[in-house]
């Protein structure tokens, strides 16, 4: 993106704080201008009491003094937090855009994008928007209007003298721009390993039971210590730079300032000047130099702040491919059937792993879908809340085609288990009435019952206020599952997706949750995924997906009767012993 249209867009986020940034300028300005008349005080202050030793003089210029001072404090005040506020602001509304976006995106691009990069996004990226603003209003409206004040007050003492000053001055600003251009390389490789530290802490403690069952920690322990090594050796590079910064100014400080007492001192010996010109001349040169310095980080600042919405932009920039479309109506609640047809899907474009399926399912049905792992059933489950999109033929529901409602309304009908449990860091009882969480508790204990969870529930310290913990991690496998049918349960739509939903448990906790997906599937339509066909036998019909096709179905004697793939399946389960982990069908 062209940098100036990044500008113009980034200054859409400041409008709604303009009110506050033209106080803020306001402010800034009587800063530099309170700034300016310090300096230029001290003529008075010495010509008039010390050199002419005048009585009036004395009592007016110290409430003179004493007034600028103040004023100077009060705008200081109100400038410094108002941009500090304005910075938070931005960072906020950032936040909240970015994340509100994120969560528009369809299930592809989470596939797609690493979770350290979106993370980074909302915290960091967003904080160095902030910094890059603060810092150009600061610089141009603080430091830029208090040098140009400050020239103007030494060229009003003595003009003679300020050409002197400001021909040394561009000279200071020679090392000023040399380490500027070394600290912005050193700035972006600053950020690539920060973003490498984040990469490897999210991985390993996302992963930390893998990195303790391969015995990988030493392994992690110098993969990361390599990189914070690496990070370290930058920061010292930029520690060295920063630290001949400050000497060589103050050396080509000195240079100048000695040409001006030389040449000042000897204007006042020779009458020209007064003692009080020449020193409001040089504390005014002195103040000089903390604003150049503040000017001079304006670049990097703004550099990095560029560089950072550009990241963001682009992540706001993309567009959610799967969306409601213009005049999307509202799916009626569904009283007849589900209907693919000729429905084929592709997660790539080229190869597709869904083939021209038909399915009708009655309101009611239960049917099952088996076969081998990696035939497709998971994404045809998944085409139905439109997590994906058909990439040919249509889903109906009641006739309605599932492109002209709304998500909302399609995913109100659905309930959906899988095999991987998501549960949030939160109590139980939040867990189970996610969705909706102003259901009674009376609603909340009747679901836990029908789940069977009651029990366990009932067990654990806090009962229904326990923390789970991440993920679930303090409860076993069987209990996340339970909380999760209880949750289905409690958002009672008439349409269930259950898709493995036994698969990851040990038989004594699948007994369990068997009972329960008996309760929750009871007056629903379900589609059933199941590893285990012990579990679908009763189903109304199996449908049997091999490679993306529907090869067979029918009822679960018909199907074995017939001798084809499920009879197949069947025999491959049910004539070996069954061994533990084994998800393969
Ligand atoms: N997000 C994805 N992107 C690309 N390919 C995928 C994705 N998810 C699954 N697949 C592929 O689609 C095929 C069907 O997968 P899936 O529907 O999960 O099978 P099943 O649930 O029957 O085991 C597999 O070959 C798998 O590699
Ligand atoms: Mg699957």
């Amino acid at each position: 993106m062209h940098d100036k249209k990044l500008v113009l867009r980034l200054l859409c986020f400041l409008k709604p704080h303009k009110v506050k940034i033209g106080i803020a300028i306001s402010c800034m300005i009587m800063v530099s201008a309170m700034g300016s008349a310090q300096a230029y005080m001290i003529k008075p202050l010495l010509d008039e009491i010390f050199v002419k030793k005048d009585r009036w003089m004395l009592d007016i210029i110290p409430f003179v003094l004493i007034l600028v001072f103040v004023l100077k404090g009060v705008f200081n005040y109100f400038a410094n937090s108002l941009l500090d506020i304005l910075g938070q602001g931005i960072i906020s509304d950032l936040r909240k855009n970015i994340f509100a976006h994120i969560h528009s995106l369809p299930i592809s691009f989470f596939h797609n994008t690493p979770t350290g990069e979106l993370i980074s996004r909302v915290i960091s990226d967003s904080m160095l928007i902030q910094m890059a603003v603060s810092r150009a209003l600061a610089g141009v409206f603080k430091d830029l209007f208090q040098v140009f004040g400050l020239v103007c007050v030494v060229m009003y003492l003595n003009w003679k003298l300020a050409i002197i000053a400001l021909v040394f001055l561009p000279l200071a600003f020679i090392p000023v721009s040399h380490f500027a251009r070394k600290f912005r390389k050193l700035s972006t490789t600053n950020q690539q390993t920060v973003a490498q530290v984040s990469n490897i802490l999210h991985e390993t403690i996302t992963g930390h039971k893998i990195v303790k069952a391969f015995g990988m920690e030493q392994y992690e322990i110098n993969r990361f210590s390599e990189t914070v090594d690496k990070l370290f050796g930058i920061i010292k590079k930029d520690i060295k730079n920063n630290s001949l910064q400050g000497p060589i100014m103050e050396l080509m400080g000195g240079l100048g300032i000695t040409a001006i007492i030389w040449y000042g001192g000897h204007q006042v010996i020779t009458g020209q000047s007064t003692p009080g010109v020449f020193f409001a001349f040089l504390t005014s040169i002195i103040m000089i130099y903390n604003p150049i310095k503040g000017i001079s980080n304006i670049n990097s600042a703004i550099q990095q702040g560029l560089a950072a919405a550009t990241r963001i932009f682009t992540l706001l920039d993309t567009k959610s491919t799967i969306q409601d479309k213009p005049g999307a109506i509202l799916l009626p609640p569904f009283k007849k059937h589900i209907e693919f047809k000729n429905v084929s899907f592709s997660y790539d474009g080229n190869t597709d792993i869904l083939k021209d399926i038909n399915l009708n399912v009655r309101y009611g049905e239960m049917l099952a879908l088996v076969g081998t792992s990696g035939g497709g059933k998971t994404t045809l489950v998944n085409l139905i809340p439109r997590f994906f999109e058909v990439t040919k033929g249509s889903i109906q529901i009641d006739g309605h085609d599932l492109r002209d409602v709304t998500m909302k309304s399609l995913r109100d009908q659905l309930a959906i288990v899988s095999q991987q449990t998501i549960l949030f860091n939160d109590t139980v009882k939040n867990n189970i009435a996610y969705g909706d969480l102003n259901r009674s508790d009376e609603e909340i204990i009747a679901a836990a019952k029908a789940a069977h969870a009651y029990d366990f529930i009932k067990e654990l310290p806090d009962g229904f206020d326990t923390i789970v913990g991440e993920s679930g991690a303090r409860l076993s496998g069987g209990q996340q599952q339970r909380l999760s049918i209880a949750r289905a349960l409690l958002k009672n739509a008439p349409i269930l997706i259950l898709d493995e939903a036994t698969s990851a448990l040990d038989t004594e906790s699948e007994r369990e949750v068997q009972k329960a997906l008996e309760n929750l599937m009871q007056n629903r339509t379900t589609f059933v995924i199941a590893h285990r066909l012990s579990t679908v036998r009763n189903a109304d019909r199996i449908v049997v997906i091999q490679e993306g096709r529907i090869v067979e179905e029918g009822r679960h004697d018909q199907l074995l009767a017939s001798e084809g793939a499920y009879t197949t399946l069947h025999n491959m389960q049910f004539d070996q012993p069954r061994s533990v982990g084994d998800n393969s069908l």
